[in-house]
């Protein structure tokens, strides 16, 4: 099955998003086991992973049982993204091609939002990527937003035609932060293509992802932090539940978490649940044994 007949079946499809420390193996799975639809890896330069194994170990591990998954690449050159997609096409059902990051770093060396504006550059990334691998393997496309719609609008139609099979829009520009996100550009991009649209920004429960359809009408939803802070907010919960908590723990320690991302994720997950003393101590842990013991002294997990 492709995950493009997600997009036929389900009224909005849930997506986790890339995040670049997080959204790893163990973090899928977790958040598949509560309502997640698709999940992405973090963004991996697609450079340096097409020439160096030790990229490759280092930045993609999955299994079997980790899909539907999407593998999300910067790129900056046609060719690079093919021969990535080429590498991860037996591994999981799609590539992403981020054209949304706007750090410093990533624009200067012609990634992330630095594609906004090259428009004719990703419609040769995708047109090649696809010659290459297939048109049958998804290939989908995260952007920000320009300031002037019309530009966004033309950047979608543009990336629909070289073959791109979803676009994800972070409904800011490569400039905003925590201003509002301009829903009212996502539903535009959502009237003025064919493929199906995600929307991304800000959504941080049930209600938001009903909320955010109503808007923009578009065929799925993606949230970072509302996942990161609530793993199980697509299966409805307003807060991590502790059985999610407790499933973090078995599925991140079987997986071989490395101790600084186990914990930080529990630190997202369990913020709501401390006082400001309790989160300054548990912020502050710093073994395996020491949080396990925290959570079951103050919560009764074990
Ligand atoms: C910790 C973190 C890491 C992120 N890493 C990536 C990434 O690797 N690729 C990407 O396209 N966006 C990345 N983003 C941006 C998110 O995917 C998303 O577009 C943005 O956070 C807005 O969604 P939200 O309001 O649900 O957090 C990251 C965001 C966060 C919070």
């Amino acid at each position: 099955m492709s995950v493009l007949d997600l997009f036929e079946e389900k009224d909005v499809v849930k997506v986790c998003a890339p995040m670049v420390r997080y959204s790893k193996q163990a973090f899928r799975h977790l958040v598949r086991s509560y309502g997640c639809d698709i999940a992405y890896t973090p963004m991996i330069i697609s450079e340096s992973f097409v020439q160096s194994k030790k990229a490759r170990d280092v930045e993609f591990t999955t299994n079997a049982e980790d899909r539907p998954l999407i593998v999300q690449f910067a790129a900056s050159k046609p060719k690079d993204f093919a021969d990535a997609a080429e590498m991860v096409k037996p591994y999981s059902d799609g590539v992403g091609l981020n054209c949304g990051c706007p750090q410093r770093w990533a624009m200067a060396e012609g990634y992330g939002s630095y594609l906004m504006e090259h428009g004719e550059l990703v419609k040769d990334i995708v047109l090649q990527t696809k010659q290459r691998v297939g048109f049958e393997f998804p290939c989908e496309v995260k952007i920000r937003i320009h300031k002037d719609s019309r530009k966004t609008i033309e950047f979608c139609q543009r990336a629909e035609r070289a073959g791109a099979d979803w676009i994800t829009v972070h409904g800011r520009t490569p400039k905003e932060r925590k201003e509002p996100v301009h829903y009212d550009v996502i539903k535009l991009i959502k009237e003025s293509i064919g493929i199906p649209v995600v929307a991304n920004g800000d959504i941080k429960s049930e209600e938001d992802v009903l909320k955010v359809k109503e808007l923009t009408n578009v065929d799925g939803v993606m949230a970072a932090q509302g996942m990161l802070n609530n793993p199980a907010m697509y299966a409805g919960y307003d807060i991590t539940p502790m059985q999610c908590v407790e499933d973090w723990m078995d599925i991140a320690l079987r997986l071989g978490t490395p101790f600084r991302t186990f914990h930080h994720h529990l630190m997202y997950m369990t913020d709501s649940w401390h006082t400001k003393s309790e989160r300054m101590v548990f912020n502050n842990l710093s073994s395996v044994p020491a949080v396990l013991n925290f959570l079951e002294v103050h919560y009764g997990i074990t």
